[in-house]
């Protein structure tokens, strides 16, 4: 069987630590995938002027399937975002995010399930900022009738093909009148084409604060932009951080792959960070090219990952955020061992 040639870019920080151990991982799946080297962020300016080269974004348009590591932008050097760039100039106008608890992950709550389903593309993350006169600087909030439109679909068509029941949309409409007035007004008309699935609306500010106190009422999650960023961290907190959230970008014929988290430069080069998200993501990968290329087999490999970090988690081999004392690498070694 002729190999599956996915783009992986290892990123910055913790990136190439945990991209290492998830390839042995899936290696051991027996998912025959041919890894398609490329750099972004920090790494890619070692060699070259900019943080997402052509190289980089011609591989992904290629091979249409990207494993992304976390990136490092420069702050302040007039980089735009790596994250930003790629989800605009490859259109990956979503984020999905399914955040559930894991099986011997103790936590405040139990029966968490659900899935963020975030704006990708504009928002306050159009980087549209300017100066408008010294000491007055502006951030442009961006919303269109077509991308509202569109990341409603995808949200009710999630929810259908995933049997889920209801879509909550978080907003600030009452302030922001016209983008997030928008935003509602796009979910809402596509919602009345999903009568089967409840529809929901709710102010933020209210909606954060029923989040924390019981998340369990909550099933998907539609989020413009910023709302999406920030919530996808929040609800990672309630199930056990930023090492257990797996998430992915998608277009309509491209998608790339990567956890919620950064590249956690406080922990970067020690061996300790948690490869699990980006286990996970891989996972998710696995999952949508059986799906969506009918390489079926890949399901199987994603399902005896699942089996072997739940089987790990659940005996308390874990790494530390988690609890236990095992090294990045040492944790999929463990993996593997379970396999
Ligand atoms: P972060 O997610 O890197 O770190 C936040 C906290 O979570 C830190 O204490 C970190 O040690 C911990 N953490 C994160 N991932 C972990 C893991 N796998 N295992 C164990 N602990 C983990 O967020 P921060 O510090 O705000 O950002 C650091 C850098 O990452 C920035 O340059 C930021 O721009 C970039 N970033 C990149 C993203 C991406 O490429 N998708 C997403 C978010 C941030």
């Amino acid at each position: 069987m002729s190999k599956r040639k996915v783009v992986l870019i290892p990123g910055d920080g913790i990136g190439p630590n945990i991209s290492t151990a998830v390839k042995k991982v899936v290696a051991a799946s027996g998912a025959e995938i041919r890894w398609i080297g490329c750099k972004a962020g920090l790494a890619a300016l070692e060699e070259g002027p900019d943080v997402l080269p052509e190289s980089t974004i011609d591989a992904i348009k290629e091979h249409k399937i990207a494993l992304k590591g976390p990136c490092t932008t420069p702050i302040g050097e007039g980089f735009t975002s790596v994250n930003v760039q790629l989800r605009k100039i490859l259109d990956l106008y979503s984020a999905i995010r399914p955040i559930r608890n894991l099986d011997g992950i103790k936590t405040r709550f139990s029966g968490v399930d659900i899935v963020i389903i975030r704006e990708n593309t504009e928002g306050l993350y159009s980087g549209v900022e300017n100066q408008v006169t010294p000491g007055v600087v502006m951030t442009m909030k961006v919303a269109t009738e077509d991308a509202c439109y569109r990341i409603a679909k995808k949200a009710f068509e999630y929810a259908r093909k995933r049997g889920r029941k209801k879509v909550t949309v978080f907003h600030k409409a009452n302030i922001m009148k016209m983008t997030d007035g928008l935003f509602i007004r796009k979910s809402r008309e596509v919602s009345q084409r999903y009568t089967d699935i409840e529809y929901e609306e709710m102010i933020i500010d209210a909606g954060c604060m029923k989040i924390v106190q019981d998340p369990t009422q909550f099933d998907i999650l539609l989020l413009e932009n910023l709302y999406g960023d920030l919530l996808s961290d929040l609800c990672a907190g309630l199930v056990g951080g930023l090492g257990v959230v797996p998430g992915s970008n998608i277009g309509d014929d491209i998608a790339v792959f990567e956890a919620v988290h950064g590249s956690a430069p406080d922990i970067a080069g020690k061996n300790i960070a948690n490869p699990l998200a980006l286990l996970m993501s891989c996972v998710m990968m696995l999952n949508h090219l059986a799906e969506n290329e009918g390489i079926d087999y890949y399901s199987e490999c994603a399902t005896k990952i699942k089996l072997a970090y739940n089987k790990a988690i659940g005996e308390g081999a874990t790494t530390r955020d988690l609890g236990g004392n095992l090294g990045t690498q040492e944790f999929a070694d463990a993996l593997i061992e379970r396999m």
